[in-house]
């Protein structure tokens, strides 16, 4: 029997590898750095099926040259906004996500970038390295305390939730803005503000919400003005959801007290970006969802809705559930 035909943008982990080579005639691309736009071109006609990471471009051109064969994409990763999710529905094409398998790690990472960031971490790090710290003293790398402190959590959907969890414990009040916010989990309070309540009232603010045509710009420099100059931002979310030169303006000005991103534009961020001079600005390389069991989960999460897809069976993870409908 002939295999469905797929094209897979990056080696993937166990055991999506395996079911991915197992099910279907996999060509995958085998360099660390994604094929380019033309590659790309030049590898989808004829294709049953197309695996992708959120660094691959996903839309009506792709998917025409791919042609009517093509019976799937799945993305892996949760985010599909590198997808044209309306240009594939308006073709009847099912678009495969990976939900639920990152969010604790990710929510991890929006911590673990909160408190580097409010106990200066990078900077004390870069103090020890370079022979800058001459003594102990009261006044050395000050930052911020956490307990009592608020936190704004803006989208509090699965990551936002879990993020406000691990909130709970460390003493914090908790803020959060959503525009379909679900109930905070057993155990956690929360509180639904709007967003100026949200800004103005938060000494930690995290990004936690799609980036959508809403939310694209959504922490300008009106929104920096709202926040307490002792403000911190943290960013897992997706990087265009920040403007990146408000937000230079605001950490060199001290407007706000620190920024740590794990998003950024572009990815990865030139080495001469003029936030990477800022000493109040952490910057981590979009690893949020990056432990172990997360990327091998996201991996057989795609492959399961690329088989799916190829089967003409529901994709147990997708974004456009409407192309089922008659
Ligand atoms: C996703 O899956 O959308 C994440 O950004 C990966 O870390």
């Amino acid at each position: 029997m002939t295999k469905p035909k797929v094209f897979v943008t990056r080696r993937l982990l166990e055991p999506g590898l395996s079911l991915v080579q197992e099910f279907c005639d996999a060509e995958i691309w085998p360099d660390p750095l994604p094929p380019s736009r033309e590659e790309l071109l030049r590898r989808v006609p004829g294709l049953d099926g197309l695996l992708t990471l959120l660094t691959d471009r996903v839309d009506a051109a792709l998917l025409e040259a791919a042609g009517p064969g093509l019976k799937v994409v799945s993305n892996c990763a949760v985010g599909v906004d590198n997808v044209d999710v309306a240009a594939a529905t308006a073709r009847g094409l099912p678009v495969g996500n990976t939900p639920g398998v990152l969010t604790e790690a990710t929510a991890d990472m929006a911590f673990a970038l909160l408190m580097a960031a409010a106990r200066r971490l990078p900077e004390g790090e870069r103090e020890v390295r370079t022979g800058g710290w001459k003594t102990w003293s009261l006044d050395y790398l000050l930052g911020a305390d956490f307990a009592g402190a608020t936190l704004g959590i803006v989208g509090f959907g699965r990551i936002g939730r879990a993020v406000a969890r691990r909130a709970m414990g460390f003493g914090l009040r908790i803020l959060f803005t959503d525009p379909a916010p679900a109930s905070p989990e057993p155990g956690v309070e929360a509180t639904p503000v709007d967003f100026d309540t949200l800004l103005r009232q938060s000494d930690f603010v995290s990004l936690h919400c799609p980036l959508t045509e809403t939310t694209r710009g959504l922490m300008n420099a009106a929104a920096f003005a709202r926040m307490k100059t002792t403000a911190i931002l943290v960013n897992t979310s997706r990087g265009p959801v920040v403007d990146q030169a408000a937000l230079y303006e605001a950490l060199k000005s001290h407007r706000i007290f620190a920024a740590a991103l794990d998003v950024t534009v572009p990815e990865p961020l030139p080495t001469d970006s003029p936030l990477l001079t800022l000493e109040n600005c952490l910057i981590v390389p979009h690893i949020a969802s990056a432990s172990r069991r997360t990327r091998s989960e996201m991996s057989r999460m795609a492959a399961e809705n690329l088989i799916a897809g190829l089967k003409g069976e529901m994709l147990p993870n997708c974004v456009n559930p409407e192309v089922y409908k008659e």
